[in-house]
């Protein structure tokens, strides 16, 4: 995905935290493309496994500062997203990556976080500065 100057919600860290998930779905759609996605799908798992705890925990941290109330269902939404990763990785790493295995996850990580940063993370940018 593409990242936007729109998707901004006005929090330098967390758009900057942003801007690198984006470029991560782009690394791992571009490596599909080239027919390298399944040692790419195992890398871009690893890599979120660790920065999305990073990430949502500061999202999390800023929507408590700020009284966000929305807060309580967000943090689910976060919650449902590494758990989903988690299983993927654990089955990427039991089964090793096919195709479909390829596809799945790279429709599973594009979708939610396109979907989550430009309709449920807009929500903060109300609260920012
Ligand atoms: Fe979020």
């Amino acid at each position: 995905m593409t990242w936007r100057e729109n998707f901004k919600i006005g929090v330098p860290e967390i758009d900057k935290q942003h801007k690198e998930l984006c470029d991560q779905v782009d690394k791992l759609q571009e490596a599909c493309t080239q027919g390298k996605g399944a040692e790419e799908v195992k890398k871009v798992l690893e890599f979120l496994a660790s920065y999305t705890v990073k990430h949502f925990a500061n999202e999390e941290a800023f929507q408590l500062k700020v009284k966000y109330p929305g807060y309580a269902q967000h943090k689910a939404l976060h919650t449902d997203f590494l758990n989903q990763v988690t299983k993927l990785k654990k089955e990427a790493t039991e089964n090793g990556v096919n195709v479909a295995m390829v596809i799945k996850i790279n429709r599973m990580i594009s979708d939610w976080l396109v979907n989550h940063i430009r309709a449920v993370d807009s929500e903060l940018k109300a609260y920012a500065g």
